[in-house]
């Protein structure tokens, strides 16, 4: 197998705040890779480089060979065809209808008939479970309904590469598990190679074939579920176990007291 995805030496400062320091990670062809880590760590951050969304204070994306980071804006949107991304938000056009949302590809970048893009739409929206929802806004749906909408967009064009921010946050325990399942039939079915955000531990170890874990902006540790779970490092063991108590609530206590004295 060959790597999909190359992270090289990537490191994102916002103003002069380092969010990530110099992180580096491979993820295979048709690879189901998790990335964790708490809150702010930048995990976001992370997938919106391999998008192209932000670009890099210094490092490299490398893509299929490309170096993602170096391609112009229109490069980059032709190339952005392969990918196919869900917002941690959702993201939906709020005055587009649930079908114009998901086929909004094709709606506004090729000549296919409305009637196809409608069919098609329906046909995605039902890989997520949703059905009869076609002709609603977004505002008419529940939280959980409008991120699959987002995730029937985001793999609207049938993407080598999904990036998927959170797709399990909101949702209830069956529907959750059809993500899974959905994430997992892609790569089944169209090899999908796939970098899973998500904070949902039984998710994260039913799907994944490596988790990284981002901790203050570095890859904390990276490997299989197993190796995971027997990782003996506090930190990865304070997250993993859902613990209260541990290195990261310190060092979360200690940088609230530097800043409360400053
Ligand atoms: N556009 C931006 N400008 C300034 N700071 C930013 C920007 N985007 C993110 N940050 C900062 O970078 C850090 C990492 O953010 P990021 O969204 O990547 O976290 P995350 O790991 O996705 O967290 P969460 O689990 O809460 O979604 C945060 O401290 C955030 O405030
Ligand atoms: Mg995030």
């Amino acid at each position: 197998m060959k790597p999909k995805i190359i992270v090289k030496n990537l490191t994102k400062k916002f103003g002069d705040r380092i969010v990530l320091r110099n992180i580096s990670f491979e993820v295979m062809e048709r690879e189901i890779f998790v990335l964790m880590g708490g809150s702010g760590s930048g995990k976001s951050t992370t997938i919106k480089h391999i998008i192209g969304l932000l670009k890099p204070t210094s490092g490299q994306i490398i893509i299929d060979g490309v170096d993602i980071t170096k391609l112009s804006d229109r490069e980059l949107i032709e190339f952005r065809k392969r990918m196919g991304y869900l917002f941690q938000e959702g993201a939906l056009f709020d005055s587009l209808k649930v079908w114009e949302n998901v086929g909004f590809y094709f709606l506004e970048n090729t000549d296919m008939p409305r009637e196809e893009i409608y069919k098609l739409a329906q046909k995605k929206l039902a890989m997520v479970g949703l059905k009869g929802v076609e002709e609603l806004y977004p505002s008419q749906l529940s939280g959980g309904m409008r991120k699959r909408v987002s995730l029937a967009r985001a793999i609207s064009t049938n993407p080598e590469i999904v990036l998927y921010d959170e797709p399990t946050s909101g949702l209830d325990p069956v529907t959750s598990a059809m993500i899974d399942k959905l994430i997992m039939d892609l790569r089944e079915s169209i090899g999908v190679t796939s970098i899973v955000v998500t904070h949902d531990l039984d998710s994260a170890f039913t799907i994944a074939d490596r988790i990284a874990m981002i901790h203050k902006g570095v890859i904390y540790a990276i490997g299989t579920p197993e190796e995971i779970r027997n990782n003996p490092d506090p930190v990865v063991q304070q997250f993993i176990n859902r613990r209260a108590e541990g290195p990261i609530t310190e060092e979360l206590f200690k940088e609230m007291q530097m800043e409360a004295s400053a």
